[in-house]
């Protein structure tokens, strides 16, 4: 089984995959973490000397690296389904699942880790709350493609979820 986690920097994908993985049995892989390994680089050293664009095409190779392996969970940077044809290729290869928080979710989860995002590190929460707001009007449309979109459920109802779905 391969598994995408999907949604806004701050809908917890990582923290989501981290718990889910060992109830499935699988492997849990964070993109963000395995660039940065491969790399011998953080994301915020990536955006800043070598760009976003950068970024997006080491996130899209990193990506299909992963894709061979059949038993994982990855959980994507909040970008990845956006660039590309990555959210086609995501759910050509497995079940996708949409993290879709509530707005106050993701800006208090936004505002306890903010120095290690690049695209939000210097704002206010006034402007954070902007951002969310124009950032997800360009994206939503990506990530409602998920096949499986989750609201607020934890992770061991997102585990039974997907037990009880015929995918
Ligand atoms: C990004 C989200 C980040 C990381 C990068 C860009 C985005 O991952 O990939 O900073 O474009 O939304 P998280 O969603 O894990 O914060």
């Amino acid at each position: 089984m391969l598994i995408f986690l999907i949604g806004f920097m701050g809908s917890g994908k990582s923290y989501t995959g981290r718990n889910l993985a060992p109830l499935l049995g699988v492997e849990h892989i964070d993109l963000d973490h395995y660039l940065e390994q491969k790399e011998n680089m953080s994301v915020k050293q990536i955006f800043e000397k070598k760009g976003e664009e950068h970024f997006r095409k080491l996130e899209k190779k990193y990506f299909h690296d992963l894709i061979p392996q059949q038993q994982l969970v990855i959980s994507t940077g909040g970008g990845a389904p956006c660039f590309y044809d990555n959210m086609e290729v995501m759910n050509a290869k497995g079940l996708t699942i949409y993290l879709n928080r509530t707005k106050d979710f993701v800006i208090q989860h936004l505002l306890r880790g903010q120095h290690k995002r690049p695209l939000v590190a210097s704002m206010t929460r006034e402007q954070l709350e902007n951002y969310y707001d124009e950032l997800l009007e360009k994206r939503k449309h990506f990530y409602e493609k998920a096949k499986l979109q989750v609201g607020d459920a934890d992770t061991e109802e997102i585990f039974r979820m997907i037990e009880n779905a015929a995918f």
